[in-house]
């Protein structure tokens, strides 16, 4: 077929809406609205209509939209080299594992770079498995790892597995934070334990230190190997750069995972993964695992101009502190607002859970300048961009007083 020249036109379909419904394969649901442009924490849709994005690109945009650093990253990198398979050695894609590995957890000094959080799943249980020799997977009850087959096999949500079976076998799901449960379900058939330190899709659910740290005990006397699932938590979202880190705040021991699974602000919205390997994880021998976009020098390019945005603005510290603001605020709604049942997170990863489904309060919210997700169907998600000002903060607060009223 001839490719006809580029039509900047949506054709007959009308709008982007009618286009997207068109010519997309479903799957997702969305928001009667199109977003054209963001800048830091804010968003605009094609009617010109600003609003505070407590969406952050699903927890993606953590140094803001249109960040300064990151645009002139890309730039630069687009214009030099933006395709170097891991077939060579590049000159970025070399800083950015330096860079990277120098504030990962101590000891874990080498990483394998794919482009999504799945694909970080995925590369994880590979190596477990290769790693330990054997085949079994202990995940948490309502845990997300995403929707590729191994990481859907993690996932717990029968919703999401239910159609696609049979996923791959060896997986098995324990209630988290469940002590018990953990040391019943490990034994030594077991290649991995993996934990998400704080649940995200599943309702924002902080893992309790101890079960942290029994999860790695575990790992250690049964020969298994402990993965954390950052995606959703890294690069500052908590309020540390690794929520993991909040272990051990207390003076008591700190807890550090064997593989370490990274993406969504890894890269300031250009499509990125990461799995850190510690000291009991051998490398991949030669061939066995790849990627063609892997390590691609564009995403590294962003890569390394995020972690010295977050560095250089102490993003970290920042979403400490607005964390703090804004969950303060929503704590402070709840004598006068039954609807809400609890306020929940760390750092910039703040679920609300109401008594109600959460749906009509999102649309409210939207209608008040405010956009926030979901986390199953009782739970409101803010994870805004960690730059987001406290007057934004002060913002989203009055906008949740008044739609959750
Ligand atoms: C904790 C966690 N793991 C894995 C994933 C999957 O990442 P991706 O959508 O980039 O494949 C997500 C995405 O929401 C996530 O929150």
């Amino acid at each position: 077929m001839m490719l006809p020249e580029t039509d900047q036109t949506l054709g007959d379909a009308g709008s982007p809406t009618d286009a997207e419904v068109r010519h997309e394969a479903g799957a997702y649901y969305k928001r009667p609205m199109t977003i054209v442009r963001g800048q830091g924490a804010t968003v605009w849709d094609d009617a010109g209509r600003a609003y505070i994005d407590c969406v952050g690109g699903i927890a993606v945009a953590n140094v803001g939209h249109a960040n300064p650093r990151v645009v002139a990253a890309i730039s630069a990198q687009a214009g030099t080299i933006m395709s170097c398979p891991e077939l060579f050695h590049n000159d970025v894609r070399a800083r950015y594992v330096t860079r990277l590995a120098a504030v990962l957890p101590p000891a874990m000094d080498r990483i394998f770079l794919t482009n999504s959080g799945t694909e970080a799943i995925e590369t994880a249980i590979k190596a477990a498995r290769l790693a330990t020799g054997r085949s079994g997977i202990v995940a948490a009850m309502r845990g997300f790892h995403g929707r590729t087959f191994g990481a859907l096999s993690a996932t717990w949500d029968p919703h999401y597995r239910q159609p696609f079976g049979p996923l791959v076998p060896g997986f098995r799901h324990v209630r988290f934070n469940d002590v018990a449960a953990l040391e019943h379900a490990i034994d030594d058939t077991v290649a991995a334990i993996i934990i998400e330190p704080v649940q995200g899709e599943g309702g924002v659910h902080l893992a309790d230190p101890e079960y942290l740290r029994t999860a790695a005990r575990l790992c250690q006397q049964h020969g298994a190997l402990l993965i954390f699932d950052e995606i959703q938590t890294g690069f500052g979202r908590t309020g540390r750069l690794w929520a993991h880190e909040h272990v051990g705040q207390d003076g008591a021991a700190t807890v550090a995972p064997d593989l370490l699974c990274l993406a969504k602000g890894i890269a300031g919205g250009v499509p990125m993964g990461a799995v850190g390997f510690g000291p009991r994880v051998p490398s991949f021998p030669l061939g066995l695992h790849g990627s063609t976009f892997g390590g691609n020098p564009l995403a590294c390019a962003a890569g390394l101009a995020v972690l010295d945005e977050i560095a250089a603005e102490d993003l970290v510290g920042r979403s400490a502190e607005m964390g703090a603001r804004l969950r303060s605020g929503l704590e402070a709604l709840l004598p006068d607002h039954p609807l809400i049942r609890e306020v929940r997170g760390l750092g910039l990863l703040i679920g609300i859970e109401l008594r109600e489904r959460v749906q009509p309060y999102l649309e409210r919210l939207t209608d008040l300048g405010v956009l926030a997700l979901t986390a199953g169907s009782l739970v409101i998600r803010l994870v805004p961009p960690l730059v987001i000002t406290a007057e934004q903060v002060d913002t989203v607060i009055a906008a949740c007083a008044e739609a959750l009223r």
